[in-house]
This record gives structure tokens, sequence and C-alpha cells, in this order.
């Protein structure tokens, strides 16, 4: 497919998408969110794509949603249409790992489309934000809640009540991200990631990523029952079979996806 705001390519097993949007810091424009979203849809798609990286440039993963385009919209528009609704959350129906790879700002809905990821690995010149309350607005795609789980109540408040910038080193003291690599090695670093994550079976790695996820939304008790069904049901596969007798045969697993 042909995009004008984002690029997408391979890298062994790991599809890329790089958000390409110069002129505006990659501000999350109607188009720019669709195109990801076909995107993402079409690597979760391909059975030569295990994994998958999303990235931005080195100044910025991405401002925000595009201020310009929300800016005259009413309320009625905004809440009929369910603003921001499935076009943004189309990265939470993923079932391949999403590996958010963040250089420069990630602010707004930018911070927001980092966190709807499985992880996310920073940049060095990271700066994790959400100013909407600087705009009269709050965040729209899960930041209020999103961002209290990774980080905790009162860096949630103060992030989100000052609107200030977070630097890389903080965020990963908040364990908002797993990891902080110098900018020049972000990319190479969340391929490598992608690619460990990519050379297992998949069964066992949608599941895994799915079981995690549901943390978010299920108490203890439930989620640890939804985990025990998952595991049950990944004996039905061939993989399994090849994964385990592999480790007794002293021999690496050949996995196939089956
Ligand atoms: C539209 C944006 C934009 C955005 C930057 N631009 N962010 N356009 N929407 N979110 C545009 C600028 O208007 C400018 O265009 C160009 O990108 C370069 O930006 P500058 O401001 O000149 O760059 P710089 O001085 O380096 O400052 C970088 C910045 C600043 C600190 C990131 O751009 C900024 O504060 N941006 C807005 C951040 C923000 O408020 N995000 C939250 C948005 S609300 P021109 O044409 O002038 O060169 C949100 C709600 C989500 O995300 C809710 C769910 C949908």
């Amino acid at each position: 497919a042909e995009y004008g705001m984002i690029k997408v390519e391979t890298r062994g097993k790991v599809g890329l998408v790089t958000l390409d949007r110069p002129a505006a810091l990659n501000a999350l424009c109607d188009q720019l969110m669709t195109e990801l979203g076909q995107a993402l849809k079409g690597f979760d798609a391909d059975p030569a794509v295990g994994a998958i990286v999303l990235t931005g440039s080195e100044k910025a993963f991405a401002a925000g949603a595009d201020i310009k385009e929300m800016k005259d919209r009413s309320f009625p528009a905004v809440h009929f249409e369910d603003f921001i609704g499935n076009k943004w959350e189309t990265v939470l129906t993923i079932k391949k790992p999403v590996i958010a790879a963040v250089a420069g700002f990630a602010l707004g809905g930018g911070c927001e489309l980092a966190m709807m990821c499985d992880l996310i690995i920073a940049g060095e010149n990271a700066k994790f934000g959400q100013p909407e309350i600087k705009l009269g607005i709050i965040p729209g795609a899960g930041g209020t809640q999103r961002l209290i789980r990774a980080v905790g109540k009162s860096k949630a408040m103060d992030l989100i009540l000052t609107g200030r910038m977070m630097d890389a080193a903080e965020a990963e003291r908040a364990n908002l991200v797993t990891r902080v690599v110098p900018v020049e090695s972000l990319l190479e670093e969340a391929v490598k990631m992608a690619g460990v994550m990519a050379s297992y079976s998949l069964p066992s790695v949608a599941m895994a990523k799915e079981a995690v996820n549901a943390a978010y939304e299920m108490t203890l008790r439930e989620g640890v029952r939804f985990e025990r069904r998952l595991f049950h049901s990944l004996f039905a596969t061939e993989d399994q079979k090849e994964g385990m007798s592999a480790f007794a045969e002293k021999r690496k697993p050949d996995f196939r996806n089956a």
C-alpha cells in the first residue's frame, strides 16, 4: 500500500512503521491515524511478520493529536463521532507485540499512543507529557487511565495537572519505559528486541501479551483464571510439543506457528 504520512517496511521478521509527518512533528491527524491503523492491521495479517516496531523521527515520536484539525470542532461533533474512538485504538486490537520506540517528543496523544503499545523503549532525548491541560482539555486517548497504571498517582497527577514534560531518565525511573538507549541506536535496539519476540511461537507470544494486557482490566482472580485458560490451550499447539521436545533433545526448536 502507498502511504503519505507513514513509512512501512520489514526488517527480517519485524514490521516497522515510521510516523513521517515532519512538518507537524508527527501530529496525529485523521489521515495519519487511518494509515497507521491500516499498516498495523496489515502486519498483523502478514505471516512473515512476528512483531512490530512503531517509531517516529529523532525529533518527535508524535507531538500529540493535531490541534489545528481539532480546534474548531464542536461538542456534538466530537461526542457523536466518538472522537477519538476506534481509529485510535486499532493498536489495542493487534495480536502481535507492538513496541514503541520513542525519540524526542511523545506528548498528549503521542504519549497515549506509545502507552497503548505493549512496551516503550526510549532514546535519551525522549520527552513524555500530557500537556492537554494547557489547551483547556484533558487527555482523551486513555492518558488519565494508562499513565497512573504506569507511574502511579502522584506522578500521573503531577504530569497531567501541570502539563510539564518528563525526560527519558525520569520516565525510566517511573517505569513508563523499559529501557533508555542512545538515540542513534534506538531503532536498532527496538528491532533487535522485536526480533527476539518474533523468533518464538506466535500463538504463545500473542497469548502472553494478551494475558499481560488483561491485567489492566481484570481483578487478580479473573486475570489468573484467564491466564490459566490460555496456558492450557497452548498444549493444543504443535509448537508446544516442538519447544519442549527440543529442550529435552538439547537442540534448537523449529517453531511453525502451528
Ligand atoms: C498540530 C503541531 C502539533 C500538534 C506541533 N505542531 N505540534 N500541529 N498539532 N499537536 C506543528 C507546529 O504548529 C509547527 O507548525 C510545527 O509542528 C513545528 O512545531 P514548533 O512548535 O515550531 O516546534 P518547537 O518549537 O520545537 O516545539 C515543539 C513542541 C510544540 C514543544 C512539541 O510544537 C508543542 O507544544 N506542540 C503541541 C504539543 C501538545 O499540546 N500536544 C497535545 C495535543 S492535544 P508550523 O506550521 O507553525 O511550522 C492531544 C489530545 C489527545 O494530543 C486526545 C486524544 C485524541
